[in-house]
């Protein structure tokens, strides 16, 4: 069978361009959104009166039963037929006859191929948004289990402060939480039906597309023909959104793998989440983490690629924009792929409770708190920074922490320190007294997991 844009060309296709302009190889997986799409497109002519109610009728029990074929694996799709869109309709055609050749009636592959990428990341974004919600209880489970489980906070990757783990996993669960907003938004441009604009300048039949829009469930229509063939903003919209979603499981990763060093020793990872080295037999290598923070470059990857195939198009559509799938399609694999399996590994992983308190009590987390006890007493706090900086310098000289040092060395760096400095710079005090909302306080942190809990049953 020949091309069906054959009839203006004297010469065959030349093997090479088959090749090089198929995308049926990428593309096949839209099988399901193209048919749909024909479906809803094929039931308006009918009733347009643009084709004749049977004929409508009989294209659709064609695509029906090709779905269903496709499905169970019966059909073998076709290079030369291009793509899915030219695949679909040749395999009806030969299944139904003449009338097959109707389908495509007031529709192009530029409006036709927007439908189904749109159709497409609408299911797979709600995928991705189940996937985080699991990720968000997942963590919101482990959180409530460690509201009391004092561990250093950091900058700089040196210890800093007294926090809880509890709060450590809530600063991640904010980061989701935006992650799923922010799909929440991209959806929003995702989910706008774009057929009936044609090539790029619509058509003269007299087509109702808000009716296709309510039968693909979308709450709205494009308002420009042009726009709509050559929009992929949505697409790299999600990228986008993807790339910060995996820039936060990246850094996550990277925390992963530092706690279960050796050096840290805060977690440890499930056998069935770790893997073993081919020639030290004593390893155990956190892979999972590594790999999400190598994937994480994939995806950046991915959104550049679709920001710099689309930055020279001028209006409409343009062959180029045949390259925004395989991107796309690497983008959505890569998130759910790591989504899927980062989860569990962090619901079978140990804490070691024991590990973070230890590395809490060393490294004068507690300097601030001390700080804060001399201004609480009316020391001006740059005076009183002074004072503890000393404290800790003698501290560090002596080979003590600071709650070692006696009252009476105490008292000779500030005549305002008393007894009751050891219970203020105590550690478990020190993470008590952080109230503030947004805190690592249990209490503070009780608030935020109870609001984490609303919002997902919102969600
Ligand atoms: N396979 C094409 C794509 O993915 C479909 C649209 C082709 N349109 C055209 N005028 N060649 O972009």
């Amino acid at each position: 069978m020949g091309k069906l844009w054959g009839g203006r060309f004297a010469k065959t296709t030349d093997k090479l361009v088959e090749d090089f302009h198929s995308s049926i190889h990428f593309d096949q997986r839209l099988y399901r959104q193209d048919i749909l799409g024909s479906i809803a497109h094929a039931t308006m002519l009918g009733e347009q009166g643009i084709i004749t109610p049977a004929e409508a009728d009989q294209i659709i029990a064609g695509l029906k039963e090709l779905l269903a074929e496709i499905e169970a694996g019966k059909v073998q799709f076709d290079v030369a037929a291009e793509d899915i869109h030219m695949n679909i309709e040749k395999l009806l055609t030969e299944k139904i006859g003449a009338v097959g050749k109707k389908l495509h009636t007031a529709r192009s592959r530029n409006d036709q191929v927007a439908l189904d990428i749109r159709l497409y990341l609408r299911e797979e974004i709600g995928q991705v948004k189940h996937l985080l919600l699991e990720l968000i209880e997942t963590l919101l489970e482990l959180a409530q289990q460690h509201t009391e489980t004092v561990m250093p906070g950091y900058t700089h990757l040196q210890r800093a402060q007294p926090i809880t783990l509890a709060h450590h996993l809530l600063a991640y669960i904010a980061m989701f939480q935006r992650d799923v907003e922010r799909l929440q938004d991209v959806l929003k441009r995702v989910n706008v039906c774009p057929l009936g604009s044609g090539a790029l300048a619509g058509t003269t039949f007299p087509l109702n597309r808000e009716r296709v829009a309510e039968l693909l469930d979308f709450p709205a229509i494009t308002m420009n023909s042009l726009d709509a063939v050559s929009d992929r903003d949505f697409a790299i919209e999600f990228c986008a959104a993807a790339s910060l979603l995996m820039m936060h499981l990246s850094r996550f990763s990277e925390e992963i793998i530092l706690w279960s060093s050796s050096e840290f020793a805060f977690i440890e990872l499930d056998d069935a989440f770790s893997t073993g080295s081919s020639i030290m037999p004593q390893k155990k290598n956190p892979d999972v983490a590594e790999l999400v923070r190598g994937k994480t470059g994939r995806v950046y990857g991915d959104l550049m690629a679709l920001l710099t195939v689309m930055k020279g198009l001028p209006l409409a559509y343009n062959k180029d924009m045949q390259e925004d799938k395989e991107a796309l399609f690497d983008a959505i694999d890569t998130v759910k792929g790591c989504l899927l399996v980062f989860t569990p590994m962090l619901a079978t992983m140990k804490v070691r409770e024991d590990n973070m308190r230890k590395a809490a009590q060393g490294g004068f987390t507690n300097a601030t708190d001390l700080a804060d006890y001399l201004a609480k007493k009316g020391v001006p706090f740059r005076e009183a920074h002074e004072i503890v900086g000393k404290a800790v310098l003698y501290c560090v000289e002596q080979g003590k922490a600071l709650e070692e040092v006696t009252l009476e060395e105490y008292r000779q760096m500030s005549p305002v320190f008393a007894e009751d400095l050891y219970e203020a710079i105590s550690i478990d005090y020190c993470v008590q007294a952080r109230q503030v909302p947004g805190g690592p306080a249990p209490a503070a942190v009780r608030i935020a997991l109870q609001q984490v809990e609303k919002w997902l049953a919102a969600s």
